[in-house]
């Protein structure tokens, strides 16, 4: 039997079980050099849901996929010039890059929040770097504390705040830099979207100015304003008791009958499923000739909240929250 909240020192035996555990859809919390992540497999849409089910947030935030090299990001993300050189002059490191996703890209819709970019990072650590390694593939981490709360920079503090959701901790000892990666938007102009390890001056040398959200405003400019969301192009109805036949539903539960077309959430009422299946799903119904989504009911609890928040900001009048 496994129990939640393990530490183990992360020694090359507790690393081989930790990237088993991600392989195999687990949450391994892992120190990098800024603070401690809360791991998962970035392709997996269900796996980054048990993410955002252990943090409680309100709402979908896009998450930094995880790197060993910048080979490994190659075919996730279209690197421009400046990528090239913010990545040959930060990487491995505190830098994380917003950069637009390629179409064949691999990172689960939900780990960015169904944005058409993705946010990624090559940690310098060599715990975060050789469990990596190990995976082979994307690591989702926010940081490995509940929302709002402080970001842990040793394994004690994730064990105390998250130990109870996470499968394994690698305790590999005090986080060097104790401040998360500066956030570097390559999406249009290039934004300081959040300070952090590397400074921007250091960053402007490399790229030339960077526009910086206007004071006392930093925090609050969300990706999701800043940077379009996927919405769908049909309407949305939301709080659905039926459906019409030139309407497609997304179900939660037992599906209402009807409609052009229907995809199911989760038809057992599970909320972490129906995260994951989110965003896959808005894409699928969003077929051009039907009238609408008819969407049912999702309960406001647990990872539910942040789902309505999604389809609220989908329903809401174009321009507006997206
Ligand atoms: O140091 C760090 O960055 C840590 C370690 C574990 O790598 N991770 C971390 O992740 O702080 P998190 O989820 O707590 O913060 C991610 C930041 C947020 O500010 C989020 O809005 C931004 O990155 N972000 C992620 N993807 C984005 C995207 N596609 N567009 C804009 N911002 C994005
Ligand atoms: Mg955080």
């Amino acid at each position: 039997m496994q129990t939640k909240g393990r530490i183990l020192p992360a020694t090359a035996e507790a690393i081989a079980e930790a990237a088993a555990l991600l392989k195999a859809g687990g949450l391994v919390a892992f120190p990098t050099e800024t603070v401690y992540g809360l791991g998962a497999d970035a392709t997996s849409e269900a796996a980054v849901a048990r993410i955002f089910a252990a943090k409680r947030r309100p709402a979908f935030n896009p998450l930094i996929s995880h790197l060993p090299d910048r080979a490994a990001a190659q075919g996730l993300a279209a690197f421009d010039s400046r990528a090239r050189a913010l990545a040959a002059a930060f990487w491995p490191g505190a830098l994380t890059l917003v950069l637009p996703r390629t179409t064949d890209c691999a990172i689960a819709r939900l780990t960015s929040a169904g944005l058409e970019s993705v946010a990624l990072r090559v940690p310098a650590h060599p715990v975060a770097q050789a469990l990596l390694r190990a995976v082979g593939r994307p690591v989702a981490a926010p940081s490995a504390n509940p929302s709002g709360r402080l970001s842990p920079t040793r394994a004690e503090h994730v064990a105390a705040a998250l130990g109870g959701e996470i499968d394994l901790i690698l305790d590999g000892g005090a986080c060097e830099v104790g401040l998360e990666s500066t956030v570097v938007g390559l999406i249009g102009p290039a934004a300081l979207l959040r300070a952090g390890g590397v400074t921007r001056e250091s960053i402007e040398r490399v790229v030339g100015p960077l526009l910086v959200p206007a004071e006392g405003e930093a925090a609050p400019v969300s990706p999701g304003r800043l940077l379009s969301h996927y919405a769908p192009n049909l309407p949305l109805r939301l709080d659905a008791t039926s459906v019409r036949p030139d309407e497609a539903l997304l179900a939660f539960g037992p599906a209402i009958a009807g409609g052009a077309m229907t995809r199911n959430l989760s038809a057992g009422g599970n909320l972490v499923e129906a995260a994951a299946n989110l965003f896959q799903m808005l894409r699928e119904l969003d077929r051009p000739g039907l009238a609408g989504i008819a969407v049912m009911p999702v309960p406001e609890h647990g990872l539910g909240a942040a789902i309505n928040d999604r389809l609220r900001r989908a329903a809401a009048p174009r321009g507006e929250g997206r």
